[in-house]
């Protein structure tokens, strides 16, 4: 079983410092800073007398909620638990031989690509951690799946819709299938002029990914989906796991995070103002920004291969990026939290980097 691969692992942390859960502030994973909202709490907690049922195998109620809220036929997703498993669905359903991919990327690709068996081709996405029109080269006959992430995690960069469409159009050409995970874009303000849901229909080699963990902060519940014009895609996904892989509390759960569209407006303000916030403070810091669009910022700090380590005294966890293809150690990544929280990274940062009497300090 993998467990360190990721960012978010609290409990092993909180062990690690002798320090109890709620006395960490996790950062280095990237969920929204307004928690779990009222409805969905409520919604939850009512639906545990249908737990003595098996849950919907098809999610159809749910479906139809995300085909409204999505503008697509409920006949074109198939429901997961998490966009990890639909990964791994994906991977064991489809198998494919080449997997295209630019990195550094969600290690979760990888992973479940190679254990299906893929071999992987990376588009190392050099200096400005963007995909560019020579992408469009690596597509050849050889390549069955091309993956892309939108915003791109780590980077917290977006790829221009309109270059997703000209590679969408060469892997038609060669008969390569297209992934773009879409999880972090509705926390865009942007997501209209990049998502690619109004394109599912006109393109039946794209698959999108979504999830709930990160808007309606849920990582706990489990539930995403796949968005594929494609039936035989959709069968071979929902063949390639068990049959109730959603359970009725995330269900439900998915139904009450659709009927208030004003939380997800709630969220990508808060993010955007906490976002701008950040972005100013860690550029008077001695570090490298990346300019990301995401909840979430990347930076490298040359040569600085522990400031986890020097954040754990200030109780602050932070994702170190060494496990991405084509990262050094000195890569790291951290959520955009509240705003009393926020701050109180930005000074254990300062002080980590500037305090003269910290023995922690940078040098
Ligand atoms: C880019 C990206 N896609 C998909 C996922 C999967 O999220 P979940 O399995 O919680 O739905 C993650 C999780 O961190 C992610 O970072």
């Amino acid at each position: 079983m993998k467990t360190d691969s990721h960012g978010g692992n609290i409990y092993k942390k909180a062990k690690e410092l002798g320090l109890s859960e709620s006395q960490l502030m996790d950062f280095s994973a990237n969920i929204s800073p307004l928690g779990l909202p009222g409805h969905m709490r409520k919604a939850m907690i009512d639906a545990i007398d249908g737990v003595i049922n098996y849950p919907d195998p098809e999610c159809m109620e749910l479906k139809e909620a995300i085909a409204l809220n999505d503008k697509v036929e409920p006949s074109h997703i198939t429901c997961g638990n998490g966009g990890a498993d639909l990964l791994y669905r994906l991977a064991f359903g489809l198998r494919p031989g080449k997997v295209l991919l630019p990195v550094p990327a969600f290690v979760e690709y990888e992973e479940a690509c190679t254990a299906a068996g893929a071999s992987m081709v990376y588009y190392p996405m050099q200096g400005d951690f963007q995909v560019h029109e020579d992408f469009l080269d690596m597509i050849t006959e050889e390549i069955e799946l091309i993956i892309l992430c939108n915003p791109n995690n780590p980077t917290g960069l977006l790829t221009p819709r309109k270059l997703i469409l000209s590679i969408l159009d060469r892997a038609k050409e060669m008969k390569a299938r297209v992934m773009v995970d879409e999880c972090f874009l509705e926390i865009c303000p942007d997501e209209a002029d990049y998502t690619l849901k109004p394109h599912a229909e006109e393109y039946e080699n794209l698959l999108i990914l979504k999830s709930f963990t990160k808007l309606y902060a849920i990582p706990g519940v489990r539930l995403g989906y796949i968005i594929s014009s494609d039936p035989a895609v959709i069968k071979k996904i929902d063949h390639a796991g068990q049959a109730w892989s959603v359970s009725y509390i995330a269900q439900q759960a998915g139904l009450a995070a659709l009927s208030c569209p004003q939380y997800k407006e709630a969220v990508i303000k808060e993010v955007a103002g906490e976002l701008s916030y950040m972005k100013k403070e860690l550029a008077a810091l001695p570090l490298k920004l990346c300019d990301g669009q995401a909840n979430y910022l990347f930076f490298r700090t040359p040569g600085i291969t522990d400031l986890d380590k020097r954040l754990e005294p200030f109780g602050i966890m932070i994702r170190n990026c060494s496990n991405y293809e084509n990262l050094g150690n000195d890569y790291w990544r951290v959520g955009v939290k509240s705003h009393p929280e926020n701050v109180k990274l930005i000074e254990a940062l300062s002080r980590c980097f500037c305090d003269p009497g910290n023995d922690n300090q940078t040098g």
